[in-house]
């Protein structure tokens, strides 16, 4: 694992920018895996701006998302989907028929799983996988556990998880729906290259054990080590 310490937020968010441009200029046709959370608010501003101002140009990306809430529909305000419209979606040029996410009102959550992974395999798998960890060592919504799962699946969240999102749903954590759909292990590590992304002083723990640490289905990053092109994006908080 490369890691790239910056000062700030801002940083990071710039050097993000710019390797996603650098990564278009070899790859108009990007196949990107997108995260989301408090970690790339500020990437994507940067990347809305840079679109603004015609200096990067979105029009030929795929986009798949690692994950949603179980039983809230695209247009649900507190859904992942939502989420990345009001961050990123509505300014960044990207046709909707091009951008792709786990329905969480599916009818049929291991058809939609299905589904999902077909789709990822149709556009010839993930070129760049952008992540953020949770402070209990969470990729996606593949939690600590005794097992991990390899593809897209439904999750249980642990009340850490739901705390941290409470946020989305007026600051209550008993809104947060309790299960999830995400992309797998297996799904994330099979991306061609993996960005990690985590800022501020509470995930300097977690940044350390997944660098440093034993591989364990109890730290889900920790499996980042096994892939050979991984590059960690911290602040002086997270990892200086
Ligand atoms: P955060 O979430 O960016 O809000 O810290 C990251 C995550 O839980 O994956």
């Amino acid at each position: 694992m490369r890691i790239h310490v910056h000062r700030t937020e801002r940083g990071i968010a710039t050097a993000l920018a710019d390797r996603l441009a650098d990564a278009l200029r070899v790859t108009p046709g990007l196949v990107l895996g997108l995260p989301t959370g408090r970690t790339p608010v500020q990437w994507y501003r940067e990347i809305a701006r840079r679109v603004e101002h015609g200096q990067l140009d979105l029009s030929r990306i795929t986009t798949f998302n690692l994950d949603e809430f179980i039983g809230l529909a695209p247009d649900h305000p507190g859904s992942y989907r939502q989420f990345m419209e009001r961050h990123l979606f509505a300014h960044a040029g990207i046709p909707p028929e091009r951008i792709n996410f786990l329905r969480g009102d599916a009818p049929d959550v291991e058809a939609e799983c299905a589904r999902y992974e077909c789709s990822i395999a149709e556009a010839g798998g993930i070129d760049l996988m952008v992540l953020g960890i949770g402070r209990n060592g969470h990729i996606g919504f593949n939690e600590p556990g005794a097992e991990l799962y390899a593809r897209s699946h439904r999750a249980t969240l642990t009340h850490d998880t739901r705390r941290s999102n409470a946020e989305l749903f007026g600051g209550s954590v008993d809104a947060v729906p309790r299960e999830a759909l995400s992309m797998g292990m297996a799904t994330i590590l099979q991306s061609r290259a993996i960005v990690l992304v985590a800022t501020g002083r509470s995930k300097a723990a977690v940044v350390q054990a997944m660098r440093r640490g034993r591989i364990t289905t109890q730290l889900p990053a920790s499996f980042l080590q096994l892939h050979a092109d991984v590059d960690v994006y911290v602040d002086d908080g997270a990892g200086g």
